[in-house]
């Protein structure tokens, strides 16, 4: 759709607002709401956004084609379960009921980035993790994570744009380098975290790779007090990277077996830190880090006691959406993090229909 055609949310309001009898009788309500303050955000939201999540699986498609019934991303992966305990000093920052110190099941999907399914798992893209949380309360609680501390991407377009590049080109089967260099060369917010690619081999081992939240979130505690914060989950088995002759030697599919193999010994754990923002701390880009120094606590333990091969695993058909959040904890105005969600739901939508 061209950006002539796509109408606002603020334009639908009123149009709306106006349309038949509204246009003798204009709706007050709807006309306040067109030109609420939080509309008019979200409006400036879409059009920063520059892009749809149907554009964006598209592009995830034609990169790497289509798998019917797959994930378009990370689309290699593995189910696992467990649980995890909170530290209820937490409660002092947020009142979700993940911080209450009881057993919370875990239901866990761990993945390579991009939409290969059978991408080599030396391969040096990311790697994810997928947290569902049942909370007593039979509230759901997600987080969605990868092992960089940054992301690529400070606004959806970026994301479109590097899936357009990596885009196959039919006479030779492979992206087109012209493509890639020329949006490397356009998007340098996206270089920190390929430099961390570059610099940080991959893990031998799902249980020696950290995941990091990446996004700033919002603690809310039981006064409605918000502190900004960001979390990273740490293995207990340590960071563990592959050599450069194990890059190169490395079977393809190597991450399931090292896993299984890990978790017949015992159950493999991570302790959730949370960093302590500052209210000037910045909140909404994703491709920049904290400044160092700031406070650390640790949240919780997340204990991984199984895992189980991608078809048949309690994951395999949950959409791992990282805004469905339990009270407690919210989303900042990242338009990353808020463009996360249709997209999943447009991949997911695809792989249940099983195309
Ligand atoms: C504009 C930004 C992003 C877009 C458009 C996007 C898109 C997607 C899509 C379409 C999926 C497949 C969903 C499904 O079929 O269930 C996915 C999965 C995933 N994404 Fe993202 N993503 C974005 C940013 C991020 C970020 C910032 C992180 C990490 C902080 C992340 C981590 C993951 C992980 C771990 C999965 C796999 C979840 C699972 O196992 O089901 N993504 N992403």
């Amino acid at each position: 759709m061209s950006d002539k055609k796509k109408l606002s949310r603020r334009d639908m309001l009123k149009l709306a607002g106006s349309a038949t009898l509204a246009t003798a009788f204009p709706s007050p309500t709807l006309t306040a709401r067109a030109e609420s303050p939080q509309i008019k955000a979200e409006e400036a939201a879409e059009v920063k956004t520059e892009a749809t999540a149907e554009e964006v699986v598209n592009a995830l498609e034609g990169a790497y084609g289509v798998h019917p019934g797959r994930r378009r991303n990370h689309t290699k992966g593995i189910g696992a379960e467990g649980f995890f305990i909170g530290n209820p000093e937490v409660a002092a920052y947020s009142r979700s009921g993940l911080f209450t110190g009881e057993k919370i099941a875990v239901v866990a999907r761990f993945s390579i980035a991009g939409g290969n399914p059978n991408v080599p798992d030396a391969d040096r893209g990311p790697r994810g993790l997928g947290l569902e949380y049942r909370l007593p309360s039979g509230s759901l609680h997600h987080m969605t994570m990868i092992n960089t501390p940054m992301f690529f991407a400070a606004v959806p377009k970026t994301f479109l744009d590097k899936f357009l590049a990596l885009a196959l080109d039919p006479a030779t089967g492979k992206p087109d380098p012209s493509k890639i260099e020329a949006y490397s060369k356009s998007h340098p917010e996206a270089s920190s975290q390929t430099k961390y690619l570059q610099t940080h081999n991959p893990p031998a081992s799902y249980a020696n790779c950290p995941f990091f939240g990446i996004h700033t979130f919002k603690f809310v505690n039981a006064k409605d007090e918000v502190t900004l914060v960001k979390f990273r989950f740490v293995p207990e088995d340590g960071e563990k990277f592959l050599t450069d002759a194990e890059m190169a030697s490395a079977p393809n599919d190597f991450l399931e077996k090292a896993l299984f193999e890990r978790l017949a010994e015992s159950p493999a754990r991570w302790d959730m830190i949370v960093t302590i923002g500052e209210p000037t701390d910045e909140q909404t880009n994703p491709t920049v880090l904290w400044p160092e120094g700031r406070k650390e606590v640790k949240a919780g333990t997340l204990t991984i006691t199984s895992a189980t091969p991608n078809a048949e695993a309690g994951s395999f058909k949950i959409n791992y959406d990282p805004l469905v959040m339990a009270d407690g904890i919210q989303p900042t105005n990242d338009p990353v993090l808020l463009f996360r969600s249709p997209s999943y739901a447009t991949s997911f939508t695809r792989r249940l229909r099983g195309i």
